[in-house]
Formats: structure tokens, C-alpha cells, sequence
């Protein structure tokens, strides 16, 4: 693995030796903590954050290192300069890169340039630390079964597609008519046990997670009272909490939305796993961080 800009960028065996690591890193950070001493990861930002920036930040700090946030819009990017030459001089100071782009081909063209490796943090195609985490962390509550989203196919499904054939994983995604996953995704993992279906209710029947993302992404808020109405029927509440397997968790990859794609009544009831799997998107990072500088 040089970038992890795509699941495709790592074997099943790669996953299962990330998870392992991400395991010994929670278990004894004392042990980890200079591992990225003097280094230095830079995260460029097109889009805004919660979690992809403060996991990464901190991550960096508790490895021994440095976390640079480097907003688009106040760089030369928003006068621009191409994305070919910043990540040409982001490798001359930088010890990797870190990515939240819109457009996917634009973090290609970020990796293809750059001497050192490139994780992406989301872009309007995938969102891979966010899928690997999420299996990470049913891994670890021994659920890593059967997982049913519920939402737009998009980013966070595309990812969790992936992530899914390759470790294995009954994966099934629900959405409106219209928004279901792009066809070249699908493509890739037509061999593996993933499925894609209009009703909620057949995708959650004996899952052992449900998945809830936002209706409305980031770059869609021009869309937001169209795609509201194309949601009907698709928020995540108890009656679907009910339908999915007895012990079934509830997951989401934040920022969550109570009224609108999941009820408060599951994103803070017992079965929602959300802040563990926002806590884990550290851990797995700083083992994908550790995986691509050191390794
Ligand atoms: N899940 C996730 O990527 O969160 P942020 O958008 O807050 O980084
Ligand atoms: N699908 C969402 C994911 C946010 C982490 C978006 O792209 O905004």
C-alpha cells in the first residue's frame, strides 16, 4: 500500500493486518508514541470537518509528530495554482498527506504527483478511512456480520461496499430510487456478497448493523428540499432498529441529523455505536499513518 486513496489500495490481508495494529496502537499508545517523531502530515482541506480533522490532528500529536490543517481557501489553490504543483511542494516539506477533496479525480491527480503517501479523507466519490473504520469497530463489538445502509449511495456507501467484499462482509444498501450507489462501484464488487435495493425493510431483515449517513452532503445544500422529500421513508428509527437482528448495532459516520435521517431516539438509544466508531476513526488512522510513513 504506497496511498489510500481507494479500498482498492488494500488487500484483504493488508486490512485484517491494519486492524491487528490498530488494536496493539489503542491497547499500549506509550508504546507508538514517537513513531512519527519530527514527521509531519499536512491536511488540505475543500470541505469542512469535524472528526476527519481532529482525529487526524490528534493522531499525529500522540504518534510523536505534527498535524498542519491547510484550508483550501486560503491557500494558492483558491488563485489557481495546480493541484499537481502543491502536492510537488507539499512532498518536499511533508512526511504524507492527508485530503478532503470534491472531486475524485483532482485526489488522483493529488497522489499521482506526490513523492510521499496520500490518504484520502473523502471526497464526493469515497471515504476509505471512514468504511475501514466502520468495519474496524464491528470487528471489535463481534458484529462484522451483516451490514445494512440506509441513505444516499454515495461516498460513505461506495467505500463500505468495498470495504465490505473485501473483508467478506453481507453488505446491503438501501436508497431512493435514483441514488443508488454509482455503477462502476457496483461493478467492482459484483462478485462479492453486496446487494442493492429501494426498501429499507429487506435490507436490514437479519443485519447485525444498521447504517445511517446524511441526506444532504456536503455540496448538496443547493439540493436540500428536493432530496429531503426523496428521503421519505428512509430515516433510520426504532420500528427499522426493530426489523434488523435483536442484538443489531446503529451506526453512523457523523455528523448526524436527529428528525431527519435517523430518530434521537436511535442515534442516543443503547444500540448506537456512533461515538465508538467516531473514537476508532483515530485509532485506525493512526494505524493507516503508521502502516504508510514507516512501513
Ligand atoms: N465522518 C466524518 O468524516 O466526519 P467529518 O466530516 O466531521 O470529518
Ligand atoms: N455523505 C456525507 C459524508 C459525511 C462524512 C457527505 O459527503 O457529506
Amino acid at each position: 500500500m504506497q496511498h489510500l486513496i481507494d479500498i482498492n489500495d488494500i488487500e484483504t490481508e493488508e486490512i485484517e493486518q491494519l486492524f491487528e495494529l490498530t488494536d496493539e496502537m489503542k491497547e499500549n499508545p506509550d508504546e507508538f508514541s514517537s513513531v512519527m517523531d519530527n514527521k509531519t502530515l499536512v491536511m488540505l482541506f475543500a470541505k469542512p470537518s469535524t472528526r476527519t480533522r481532529l482525529s487526524f490532528e490528534t493522531g499525529m500529536t500522540q504518534l510523536g509528530g505534527h498535524g498542519i490543517f491547510f484550508e483550501m481557501g486560503s491557500s494558492q489553490l483558491s488563485r489557481g495554482e495546480p493541484i499537481s504543483d502543491v502536492s510537488q511542494v507539499m512532498s518536499r516539506y511533508e512526511d504524507a498527506i492527508m485530503a478532503r477533496l470534491f472531486d475524485h479525480e483532482e485526489m488522483i491527480e493529488l497522489a499521482e504527483h506526490a513523492d510521499v503517501p496520500v490518504v484520502n479523507g473523502l471526497t464526493d466519490l469515497l471515504h476509505p478511512c471512514q468504511a475501514l473504520t466502520d468495519l474496524y469497530t464491528l470487528h471489535e463489538k463481534d458484529r462484522l456480520d451483516t451490514i445494512a445502509f440506509v441513505g444516499d449511495g454515495n461516498n460513505v456507501a461506495h467505500s463500505l461496499m468495498q470495504a465490505s467484499a473485501k473483508m467478506d462482509v453481507d453488505c446491503r444498501i438501501a436508497t431512493p430510487e435514483g441514488m443508488e450507489p454509482d455503477e462502476e462501484i457496483q461493478e467492482r464488487v459484483s462478485d462479492a456478497d453486496v446487494t442493492v435495493t429501494n426498501d429499507p425493510y429487506e435490507a436490514v431483515d437479519g443485519a447485525t448493523a444498521v447504517y445511517s449517513d446524511v441526506f444532504v452532503s456536503m455540496g448538496e445544500e443547493d439540493e436540500r428540499e428536493e432530496k429531503l422529500a426523496e428521503f421519505d421513508g428512509f430515516q433510520v428509527d426504532q420500528d427499522l432498529m426493530d426489523a434488523a437482528r435483536d442484538d443489531a448495532v446503529f451506526m453512523h459516520c457523523l455528523p448526524a441529523h436527529r428528525g431527519e435521517e435517523v430518530t434521537a431516539e436511535v442515534a442516543d438509544g443503547p444500540q448506537s455505536v456512533i461515538f465508538d466508531q467516531a473514537e476508532n476513526r483515530m485509532h485506525v488512522q493512526k494505524a493507516i499513518l503508521h502502516t504508510l510513513v514507516n512501513e
